[in-house]
């Protein structure tokens, strides 16, 4: 079937895919994200937009059989790819089995995490081997509800697992895959809390393979900037010092210094249930006379299907204040495999801003002479876009308002 007719929007690309068995093509722009095509061109409304920040899971849907956020990933980017939302669930008989449950637990009440909540909750059914409560609250950890608390959600999910194993229905093949939205890891030992609260070191993890392009054209870039009351010089000579300089931004890590300029080591993320080790090479050069510099590498996610290749161009020029510096970063970055989602660039922009600012104090910390912290902690971009939440909802309160 063909998408709705409506102006097609200068730029938008054309796209083929299956949604809840049908063959969709349609004409989008390239910063549709999954769940506005489904909703909007589709009028497929039962998919619900809570966060559009990959954290509350109201979007859920499947995207060739695995629940993942349609608020994350871009529609342009779904070609070739089957989408099962939660109308194309009507006829199926988990998802039957699942509505009665939560009926009779009484596993909802206004009902907006519902839709995204049964697509996770019947991947669970189909795959664990048994009612195991600690597995299910972790498959379903990356679903917020508000409403009615978890035990009854929790009881529905177990009671149907419950339930088709002992009428001798066995679980699918894909047990062992990680619970939770695609790129959790949940479960693995690759993304569990546990695994989070230190950076891992080289000999915990397996090695990647990854090739850093010099010339490589990047799919976004944004610029920021930060001040520090130190000198320019100082501030320069810091960023020759690349242990240094990952100890002050959160999540990242340096395993080995191989050659002269070439840094192997990674960051560390993790947004609600997802989380993510991007581990490979990056290769820096510096112009002391011209203060600037250029760190370009590439990485690949630990456990999973995601690569990034990214580049940092920095320059560090007088402040207005006597003895200060601005540094000036270009950032340029493109993301692919299941991840991808997480590189919206108004989402990425927000964060980069508050990580912007988390690695300026930590550095101008540092050159005060404070002590370097042992290792940085985890970047959470959930916090941080918690904050870019809050900024955003600030700043459209102040629009509503005239203030
Ligand atoms: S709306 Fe997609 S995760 Fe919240
Ligand atoms: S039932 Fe209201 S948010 Fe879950």
């Amino acid at each position: 079937m063909n998408a709705p007719l409506r102006q097609v929007p200068e730029g938008a690309v054309a796209v083929a895919l299956t949604v809840n068995g049908r063959p969709v093509a349609a004409q989008v722009e390239p910063r549709t994200h999954l769940a506005d095509f489904v909703r909007e061109d589709l009028n497929l409304t039962g998919t619900h937009l809570g966060c559009e920040h990959g954290v509350c899971g109201a979007c859920t849907v499947l995207l060739d059989g695995e629940p993942a956020r349609a608020c994350l990933a871009f529609a342009a980017t779904c070609g070739g790819a089957c989408v099962t939302t939660i109308e194309g669930l009507d006829g199926d008989e988990v998802a039957g089995e699942l509505r009665a449950a939560f009926n009779r637990e009484h596993a909802l009440q206004c009902g907006f995490c519902t839709p995204g909540m049964l697509v996770s909750a019947r991947d669970l059914v189909l795959r664990l081997p048994e009612a195991d409560e600690r597995r299910v609250r972790l498959g379903l950890s990356g679903n917020l509800c508000r409403c009615t608390g978890y035990v009854g959600i929790v009881r529905a999910v177990m009671s149907v697992i419950a339930d088709r194993r002992a009428r001798g229905i066995a679980p699918q093949d894909g047990a062992a895959r990680a619970l939770g939205p695609v790129g959790a890891h949940a479960g693995d030992g690759v993304g569990e809390g546990k695994a989070v609260s230190a950076p891992p070191t080289a000999a915990a993890l397996p090695p990647v393979a990854v090739e850093v392009v010099e010339d490589f054209i990047p799919a976004h870039t944004f610029a920021q900037s930060f001040s520090l009351a130190q000198p320019p010089d100082a501030v320069f000579a810091a960023f020759a010092d690349v242990r240094a300089v990952a100890a002050c931004l959160p999540g990242a890590f340096v395993e080995a210094e191989p050659a002269p300029g070439t840094v192997a080591g990674g960051l560390k993320v993790q947004i609600g249930p997802v989380a993510a080790t991007f581990r490979g090479q990056a290769r820096i050069t510096r112009d002391p006379a011209t203060r600037t510099g250029r760190i370009v590498g590439a990485g690949a996610d630990v456990g999973g299907r995601s690569s990034t290749q990214g580049e940092v161009r920095y320059r560090v020029r007088p402040g207005q204040d006597p003895g200060s510096a601005v540094v000036e970063l270009t950032v340029g970055y493109t993301l692919k495999g299941p991840l991808a989602q997480f590189g919206r660039p108004g989402l990425v922009r927000d964060i980069a801003g508050r990580l912007t600012a988390l690695f300026a104090a930590n550095l101008e910390a540092r050159l005060a002479g404070a002590p370097a912290p042992a290792a940085a902690p985890p970047l959470n971009p959930f916090a941080l876009a918690l904050g870019a939440l809050a900024a955003r909802l600030a700043r459209w309160r102040a629009r509503l308002t005239g203030g």
